[in-house]
């Protein structure tokens, strides 16, 4: 089985971005994590970086019937994404949100998602780790993971 790690805009240069606030891992880094995580259920990962929101979109289309969950960090899209919060909708498996940051403790613009109603779950401010967590939710969700 595979799983869609999906970030949006602006994560593609991660480690270099305010790292103060996104810390030092790349997106290389993060993938070969979630990779690591789900390998023992047998899992592999299928993970797409996008700036655009239709690409987002298709991607979630793409993948739709053939995942069995998925990891979404939106980026800013978290705020006003309403086109791939439709995509999410249509996205039958369990999916958790993630954001590096602790969004609540930033940019009052960023308090709010309009993804987050439709996750299993979110995970937020806990970094690179947060996606970890996450995909160990996703083996849970999809009761594959031990204990
Ligand atoms: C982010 C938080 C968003 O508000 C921001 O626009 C990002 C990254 C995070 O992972 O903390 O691009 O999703």
């Amino acid at each position: 089985s595979s799983i869609l790690l999906l970030n949006g805009p602006n994560l593609g240069i991660l480690g270099e971005r305010e790292p103060d606030i996104y810390g030092r891992e790349t997106l290389g880094d993060i993938e070969k994590m979630v990779a690591a995580e789900v390998a023992e259920a047998g899992w592999d990962v299928i993970s797409v970086q996008r700036e655009g929101e239709g690409e987002l979109v298709r991607a979630v289309h793409e993948h739709r019937a053939t995942t069995v969950g998925a990891i979404v960090n939106p980026g800013a899209l978290m705020i006003a994404g309403w086109s791939l919060r439709d995509a999410l909708a249509a996205y039958d498996p369990p999916w958790i949100e993630v954001h590096l940051s602790n969004v609540w403790a930033r940019e009052q613009f960023r308090h709010e998602s309009v993804l987050a109603p439709l996750a299993s779950g979110v995970v937020v401010g806990l970094g690179a780790l947060g996606y970890r967590l996450a995909a160990q939710a996703l083996l849970r969700l999809c009761e594959v993971g031990a204990g």
